[in-house]
């Protein structure tokens, strides 16, 4: 019944005319029919929710796109800044056909995002509030830091940082597992305004000097080594290979912070170098626990995060301050309907986007309770995240559908020897969740009691586009559902027309959104390029999506050269350049092929060197050179001996035909006809299984 009084609100005004319809009223109809499965939120949840209806988010998304300016500027006032920001609340140009692109929220306004995390928290009377529980690796490891300590060891680390000559602008590069002292260091960063750009510690020493190269830090900071499950991986030795290879590029690395990681290694068996190298646990227990901010602009940078992208460089993606704070905040509280009494756990590293904006700053920035987990989701055995769950009364659990399907093979004795009541919201990011994977996540974990919040995002976006409310909205496995607050999605068809009702297309935004990146480091052209030539007018994600008679949005993956395994974004052309780099290997090209557990697994096609012979210890040596370049998570899960690759007369790799043989879809090959040796396909696919 809830659904029946919204039917008069369907069409919107917007910025930018008009926007699709919000097919809310059809809920009414879709309700009575079985094929669409609708998932209602009980009663409860939704009298308690911040959003409880259709209605309420219609009026408050309505408002978000009649007046941007006076929303956002709302949601903005409940943060501290120094000074106000100016006239313009925001400007935007998004059309490459009108000139540069340009993004700008809040500019004039000052501020600072650790100070809003912390000592606003603080001096609101939350200082005692756990700010981090920490769970080791092993059962029982763990540790905790209420917002009071957090703030103390954030200082140290300022404060040190500073006295080294790290100033505002200044890179530094964050290499570290999930310990309290990654969080600490990017707020540290924060503090005195310096940019982090935090690599991902499954990264090799080579990826790794990229980075390096690219943004030149003045510091890196990093542990000794760190224990995931049974393995030990030494995280020092990897920065020290990618610093001599930064410096065979001219990119000299003056400063090595390492963190001892007690639980992992012992300090005498770590390489050093004198003068480079600083033990964490020497100096910065030795400075000062208060630091004096360093007051930043709105649009100062905030951080870099690089990406994958369709050729093989990575893009470094540039976030600034006071719109990525205001966005992740709202999407926060309202995507989670997040309450002080909450514990938070997002089982995302800070390595990779969901990491800086939900395990990081948009929970620090509710004043939330935040579980940081060094370990694997599976060890000691596979019911490791329940009995997290158990142990710190977890309200709000957001997790990636690889971990979700995963476990879903373990059994079910293995969720349900744990209680799982204290949890409320869950949460799914970094790929769709098939429906299956989303009813056992629901109707098991959750006890069919929790609604799932399948939030669709990007590094770009910096937060939640498209995601359910969860006391707002009836939900169907498998949908992101409608857009948050401000944001305008649209479905384009190949020549960048808007389509209207039930489609499928490409994913594009009409309209920035104070969260948006900004451009990508050193390479504005590229931004404009990559994200904002392919349909003018518009921000292009790079997703297919389709939307249903309802409206609600089905995301279908990526349209471009990116692959996603297990949540990670991985350009074909970087696996592609790895592979060529093996002497013995004369061509490859990889594509994306569907994997029951990680989503998409990488299918590699490998023609060898003139007179090499395919062997099994060569497919290993192949295999090990990505993991090397790369790092393990990007190692092919197939290689594909390749005589020949099928490419057209002008020397084109036809990827649409290498996928239908991956996927051994044979009868969907189409047509092979303007092949330059239609010949290669047969052959082949004689070689699939070999
Ligand atoms: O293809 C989409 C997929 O992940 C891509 C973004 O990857 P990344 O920048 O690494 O950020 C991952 C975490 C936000 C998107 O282009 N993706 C992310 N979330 C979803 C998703 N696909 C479907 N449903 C989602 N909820």
């Amino acid at each position: 019944d809830k659904l029946r009084h919204v039917d008069s609100m369907t069409t919107l005004p917007s910025r930018a005319g008009k926007i699709p319809k919000l097919n809310a009223l059809i809920l009414g109809e879709a309700l009575a029919s079985e094929e669409d499965h609708l998932i209602i939120p009980s009663q409860d949840f939704s009298e308690q929710a911040h959003v409880s209806s259709p209605a309420e988010y219609l009026e408050m998304y309505r408002r978000s796109i009649e007046d941007p300016a006076g929303f956002w500027s709302d949601f903005a006032s409940q943060f501290y800044w120094k000074e106000k920001w100016g006239q313009t609340v925001y400007s935007e140009n998004l059309d490459i056909r009108k000139g540069s692109i340009n993004i700008e929220w809040f500019k004039g306004g000052i501020t600072n995002i650790c100070y809003n995390c912390l000592d606003a928290n603080i001096a609101a009377g939350h200082g005692e509030k756990i700010a981090i529980y920490w769970e080791g690796n092993e059962p029982g490891v763990d540790a905790t830091l209420t917002y009071k300590q957090l703030l103390q060891r954030v200082c140290q680390l300022a404060n040190y940082l500073r006295d080294v000559g790290v100033k505002k602008g200044d890179a530094v590069l964050i290499y570290l597992p999930m310990l309290m002292e990654l969080p600490i260091a990017m707020l540290a960063c924060a503090r005195i305004g310096a940019v982090h750009s935090v690599v991902f510690a499954g990264f090799s020493s080579e990826s790794l000097a990229q980075r390096i190269i690219d943004c030149k830090p003045k510091i890196v900071i990093t542990c000794n080594a760190v224990q995931r499950g049974s393995k030990t991986i030494y995280l020092k030795d990897i920065v020290d290979a990618a610093i001599a290879e930064s410096v065979r590029n001219e990119t000299a690395v003056d400063i090595c912070l390492t963190y001892e990681n007690v639980s992992a290694l012992k300090k005498e068996s770590t390489k050093w170098v004198e003068g480079r190298d600083t033990w964490w646990q020497d100096v910065i227990p030795k400075y000062s626990d208060t630091c004096d901010l360093e007051w930043v602009d709105a649009e100062d940078p905030l951080f870099l995060l690089y990406t994958s992208g369709s050729t093989g460089k990575p893009k470094g993606v540039l976030h600034t301050t006071g719109g990525y704070m205001v966005y992740t905040a709202t999407t926060f509280k309202f995507a989670f309907d997040y309450k002080p009494s909450d514990v938070y756990w997002c089982t995302a590293d800070c390595g990779w986007i969901t990491g800086h904006s939900y395990v990081t700053y948009g929970p620090l920035l509710n004043g939330a309770t935040v579980i940081v987990f060094e370990g694997a989701p599976n060890y000691p055995d596979p019911g490791r995240c329940w009995e997290i769950v158990d142990k710190y009364k977890v309200s709000i659990f957001y997790t990636a559908p690889t971990l979700v399907r995963s476990l879903m093979r373990e059994g079910n004795e293995h969720v349900t020897r744990y209680s799982r009541k204290s949890l409320r919201v869950l949460g799914s990011v970094g790929e769709p969740i098939n429906p299956s994977a989303w009813r056992w996540f629901f109707n098991l974990v959750g006890d069919s009691r929790c609604p799932i919040s399948d939030t669709w995002w990007q590094t770009e976006t910096g937060g939640f586009m498209i995601t359910p409310l969860p006391g707002a909205w009836p939900q169907k496995p498998g949908s992101a559902t409608f857009p948050f607050f401000g944001i305008q999605p649209v479905v384009v068809d190949e020549k960048g027309k808007e389509i209207e009702g039930e489609c499928s297309g490409y994913l594009c935004v009409k309209s920035s959104w104070p969260g948006a990146f900004r451009t990508l480091y050193g390479d504005h052209e590229r931004y404009e390029t990559t994200y904002f030539s392919a349909f003018p007018g518009y921000y292009f994600s790079g997703d297919g999506c389709n939307r249903d008679k309802d409206g609600y949005i089905w995301l279908t993956g990526r349209v471009d050269d990116v692959i996603n395994v297990s949540g990670h974004r991985i350009g074909t052309a970087e696996v592609e350049s790895a592979l060529v780099s093996h002497p013995q290997c004369a061509e490859a090209a990889v594509v994306g092929v569907e994997h029951e557990v990680k989503g998409q697994g990488i299918y590699a096609f490998v023609t060898l060197v003139e007179g090499v012979p395919y062997s099994d210890d060569l497919r290993k040596s192949l295999i090990m050179t990505v993991r090397k370049q790369i790092g393990a998570f990007a190692a092919p899960d197939k290689i594909h001996w390749a005589p020949g690759l099928p490419k057209t007369r002008s020397g084109k790799i036809m990827r649409r035909i290498l996928r239908k043989i991956a996927s051994k879809q044979l009868d969907e090959l189409g047509d092979i006809s303007t092949l330059a040796d239609p010949g290669v396909v047969e052959e082949l696919i004689s070689l699939a299984d070999s």
